[in-house]
């Protein structure tokens, strides 16, 4: 049994008109549907979407007493935020960084990761399935 947080940073509430042939065509209500469908019984789950660097910290800091880890999609803000990196290191909880695309493999400022690196891993390139990866990864982690 685990508490998960599901973060989601700017302008994935557009998703589905938002560049289809690069973030695919399902909406962000159905992907977490897909991670919540995905999680074991006993698992809760707890999804958040913002376009504001420091909504997402704070609900970074209040997912501090609650979860056991977080599944966090920065957008945009994991290739220039020193903040929210700040904020993953504080809360001292695991957190998996995810991207629908493969940022490795599109333009050069999409290569860096603010927040990678103080996350124990990152899955990019797989569509939605990315997130799934992710739900699979932290629940291995958290069991060892
Ligand atoms: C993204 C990749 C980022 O570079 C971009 O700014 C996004 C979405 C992804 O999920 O592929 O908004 O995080």
């Amino acid at each position: 049994m685990s508490n998960i947080g599901v973060l989601h940073g700017p302008n994935l509430n557009l998703l589905k008109t938002r560049e289809p042939s690069v973030y695919g065509v399902l909406t962000l209500s159905e992907i977490n549907k897909l991670i919540v469908d995905a999680a074991e019984d006993t698992d809760e789950i707890k999804t958040f979407q913002s376009n504001s660097e420091g909504a997402l910290i704070d609900k970074l800091h209040e997912l501090k007493d609650w979860a056991d880890g977080i599944i966090f999609n920065p957008a945009a803000y994991t290739h220039t935020s020193v903040a929210l990196r700040d904020a993953i290191s504080a809360i001292n909880l695991p957190v998996v960084e995810v991207h629908l695309s493969n940022v490795h493999a599109r333009e050069s400022f999409r290569h860096g990761s603010m927040t990678a690196a103080v996350c124990i891993g990152q899955i990019c390139g797989f569509g939605p399935n990315s997130y799934l990866l992710a739900l699979k990864a932290l629940k291995d982690y958290l069991r060892k």
